[in-house]
């Protein structure tokens, strides 16, 4: 809660970086490749990427899906993404198909120079990933990584503004949202989302179709008062930065009688935290 009250304000400026890209479904090595071509010319405090960029997402099983995946120890995945953090000195946040034991999940990795530094696994499972993915258990962290302080989501966690809320609760300035999206309306709602919570958004989507899914491409980055600040075409590999004012973040002053934080009304919201029947 101290974290949604004025916070101090922050007069730096930390840069983020979009891609928007096609992963090749079940193809870790060649995804490094397109990274690495790709990522030559970005340069950001953090970049993040699509939604499962180390294997594609329409997999047609479970044993489909798991051969493209990696345990987070030994990833040649995630040992590509700190060699690259290291270079550019920067942190990246990237959709992995993780392996862990005979579960596999849909997970967000944060990596520096150190290497893993944070996970976030997809807690809203989209259609056919109930049959491949178990539903997140880590909870919805956030990391203070210097420059800033980070949560993540995924793709159709969009869809609940439960979670933006509590990431914007727990002090998160950048919501860093690794996706693969198939319904058109999604890049509408994030801005949204980023308005009502005084937050950056990051929303890397991928383009390209598998099988029979299209994705929509027109990666953004959305400001805490709603404008789109990066705006990614529909179609065609893209990224860019761009730098993020923290005193809009840690600020939350809605008008003189207004705070996010003081005009909650929790015990109006007790229906939430139900399961319905
Ligand atoms: C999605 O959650 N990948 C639509």
């Amino acid at each position: 809660m101290e974290n949604l009250r004025s916070s101090g304000v922050d007069s730096s400026s930390p840069s983020v970086a979009v891609v928007q890209f096609a992963p090749l479904l079940g193809n870790v090595g060649g995804n490094i490749q397109q990274l690495e071509a790709l990522l030559q010319g970005v340069q950001a405090d953090v970049i993040v990427l699509p939604e499962l960029a180390s294997s594609g997402y329409a997999f047609a099983d479970k044993a489909e899906a798991i051969k493209a995946a990696e345990p987070l120890a030994g990833s040649s995945f995630i040992s590509f993404l700190t060699h690259t953090a290291h270079k550019k000195g920067c942190s990246i946040v990237s959709g992995f198909n993780e392996l862990d034991g005979s579960s596999l999940y849909n997970t967000a990795v944060l990596v520096t120079a150190s290497g893993l530094v944070g996970k976030y696994r997809k807690i809203h499972l989209f259609w056919n990933e109930v049959d491949l993915f178990e539903p997140g258990d880590v909870g919805l962290p956030v990391f203070d990584i210097g420059s800033l302080r980070l949560g993540m989501l995924i793709c159709f966690d969009w869809m609940f503004p439960e979670v933006w809320r509590i990431l914007a609760l727990k002090g998160a300035d950048l919501i860093a949202h690794p996706s693969n999206l198939v319904l058109p309306y999604c890049q509408q709602a994030v801005a949204v989302h980023a308005l009502c919570n005084r937050v950056y958004v990051a929303t890397a989507n991928r383009i390209g179709t598998e099988r029979n899914l299209t994705f929509t491409g027109g990666s953004l980055v959305a400001s805490p008062l709603g404008e789109k600040v990066i705006e990614a075409p529909v179609n065609g590999s893209f990224s860019a930065s761009c730098s993020m004012d923290l005193s809009l973040t840690r600020v939350k002053k809605i008008t003189p009688r207004n705070t996010l934080a003081e005009s909650r009304r929790p015990d109006c919201y007790s229906l939430l935290t139900k399961h319905l029947e």
